[in-house]
């Protein structure tokens, strides 16, 4: 790994617990069923993040192994925030597989985890259509990880993992969210896109085309409040950006953004 960036988090636990938040693989890997157009596409965007990245010395793949052997080296629950594959195609989706099947970790998945191609959408193109088609695919793929909604209370800390993959939350989340807090003990939330991120808080106005009628977006905006007055809601971890910093919720909940791992880079977090 090239760079492992630590953070302490206080909650009030009687031993410390171990997060390894991996973010952002971005696998690039590509099998002859591809179609063509998808292996040229990831020779391209191989090259896009080999740049970036700067790599060697490893490839996303690579880091991944690693990343689960450092989770186990450190006694750290492994917790995957998205963006693993680069796009939906075979060869990504058997690499995802491959690296951690039979591996106890918690996943919530990204908008890259629902891509053909990557690309900014185009007036005409189907963007719901296909996601209604790819996410059930991907999800059946991978019976073991609850794409949605997820959470491990572990140590006295409750890990949850919610879907924002697509700029919204979910009702599921909020539901699940206000279920979890009956619990009573501290929450801590990862997720792909920060609770910052402009199309997430409709700060920028969504492409036409991924547009979603108002409905959803006023429930997304109740599980925004929800986070941000919750008291047992501690902190939320994210990615996205591909960079790291730390915001806040309006409120003052820590906001922390965690680079891509195909850089090298994850968060070792030390709850207590
Ligand atoms: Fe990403």
């Amino acid at each position: 790994m090239e760079n492992i960036l630590h953070t302490v988090l206080e909650v009030g636990l009687p031993a410390p617990v171990k997060i390894l938040q991996i973010t952002d693989v971005h696998l690039t890997q590509t099998d002859p069923r591809d179609p063509v157009e998808q292996q040229e596409h990831m020779d391209h965007r191989r090259e896009v993040f080999r740049k970036e990245a700067n790599y060697p010395p490893c490839t996303p793949n690579e880091y991944f192994e690693e990343a689960f052997a450092l989770a186990e080296a450190e006694g750290a629950f492994p917790v995957v925030t998205g963006d693993v594959i680069d796009v939906h195609c075979i060869g990504n989706i058997e690499e995802f597989h491959r690296i951690s099947d039979g591996k106890d970790f918690l996943f919530t998945p990204g908008s890259h985890e629902f891509a053909k191609f990557c690309r900014s959408p185009k007036e005409g193109d189907d963007y719901h259509g296909r996601y209604r088609v790819i996410r059930p695919s991907l999800e059946a793929s991978f019976p073991h990880l609850n794409f949605t909604f997820d959470s491990r209370v572990i140590g006295g800390v409750n890990i949850i993992t919610v879907d924002n993959s697509r700029d919204w939350f979910p009702e599921e989340v909020l539901i699940k969210l206000k279920a979890e807090a009956e619990k009573g003990l501290p929450m801590v939330l990862f997720m792909h896109d920060p609770l910052a991120d402009h199309g997430l808080l409709r700060i920028r106005e969504p492409h036409p085309v991924v547009r979603m009628p108002d409905e959803v977006y006023k429930i997304s905006d109740q599980v925004l409040e929800f986070i941000d007055t919750c008291p047992l809601i501690k902190a939320t971890f994210s990615g996205h950006w591909h960079g790291e910093t730390v915001r806040s919720t309006p409120a003052g909940v820590p906001v922390y953004v965690t680079p891509g791992l195909f850089k090298g880079i994850c968060r070792l977090i030390e709850i207590r």
